[in-house]
């Protein structure tokens, strides 16, 4: 009997990790094994192993990588550490996005300064091909020093950008207001280190300093939890997965909105004198 008891128990265990782990699939980050250093020749590099990555930029070329998975749906966590220095006209892209003319995107990009100035975390949302979507934040750290986690949980009811698990940003599934929203085309994570002096710093003003170049940022604990299977399966309820932010959440969100956002599309109305997108409402 007893004999009976282990062997049906170890059999159940198999069984649900064996559903646990065909329907959530969190994965620790090799570079080698999960990105493609896609251009840049060797100003793109993999160290140690494949836990660290760097990009650079000089005068010549800027370089650049991106995963070898796509993905629908999940949280996706990166760490970097930005240009230090005089980083004023580079901009350090990091961003999911599927193919075509009708592509979604999720962006991040860093827009570099000059010493001592603050970077610009620039954010961006395409849906169907269609971005100005922007909003604009300064960090309350500099990113230069140390490594910082970039986050992007997306699932079907919302997109939230996150800064060391702080969110910083929310965009809603509108459908039911006619926004379309990204669910259908599977997106890849891209990341790109460029020029970008003739808009980047204060629209142009500020241009690279290329007696500092090259210019590098470093990548590391890439992670990526999504769905393999049915994301409605109940035993895939990672907390990504979950349809509104917590009270907490929310407390850090409006923090970061009311201190830190710089320039939000929604509140623009000079550019929008017919009235703001829907979404703008929610
Ligand atoms: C650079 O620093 C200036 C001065 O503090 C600031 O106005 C600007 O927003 C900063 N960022 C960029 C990318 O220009």
């Amino acid at each position: 009997m007893a004999y009976f008891y282990n062997g049906f128990s170890i059999l159940i265990l198999v069984l649900v990790l064996g559903i646990v782990s065909t329907c959530m699939v969190a994965n620790a980050g090799n570079f080698h094994q999960d990105f493609d250093l896609t251009w840049g020749d060797n100003r793109a590099k993999i160290y140690g192993g494949g836990q660290l990555l760097s990009l650079s930029l000089d005068k010549i070329s800027g370089s650049g990588f991106q995963s070898k998975k796509e993905y629908l749906f999940g949280r996706i966590d990166m760490q970097l550490k930005l240009v230090a220095g005089n980083s004023a006209g580079t901009v350090t892209a990091y961003y999911l996005s599927s193919q075509g003319p009708t592509h979604d995107e999720i962006d991040f990009e860093f827009l570099g300064n000059v010493t001592g100035q603050p970077y610009i975390l620039h954010t961006n949302v395409f849906t169907q091909g269609k971005g100005n979507r922007e909003q604009q934040f300064y960090l309350w750290f500099d990113p230069t020093k140390n490594f910082h986690t970039y986050s992007i949980i997306w699932n079907p009811q919302h997109i939230v950008f996150l800064v060391d698990s702080t969110p910083i940003r929310v965009f809603k599934n509108g459908e039911s207001i006619g926004v379309p929203y990204p669910k259908n085309q599977p997106m890849r994570i891209y990341s790109s280190l460029w020029n970008a002096d003739d808009w980047a710093t204060r629209g142009g003003l500020v241009k690279a300093d290329w007696s500092k170049a090259p210019f590098t940022a470093y990548y590391r604990n890439f992670n990526a939890q999504t769905c393999s299977g049915s994301c409605n399966s109940r035993f895939s309820n990672g907390a990504w997965q979950s349809q509104e932010l917590d009270a907490y959440s929310r407390r850090r969100l409006r923090w970061v909105q009311k201190n830190f956002m710089i320039y939000n599309y929604c509140a623009d109305y000079k550019r929008f004198p017919q009235g703001f997108p829907p979404e703008c409402r929610q």
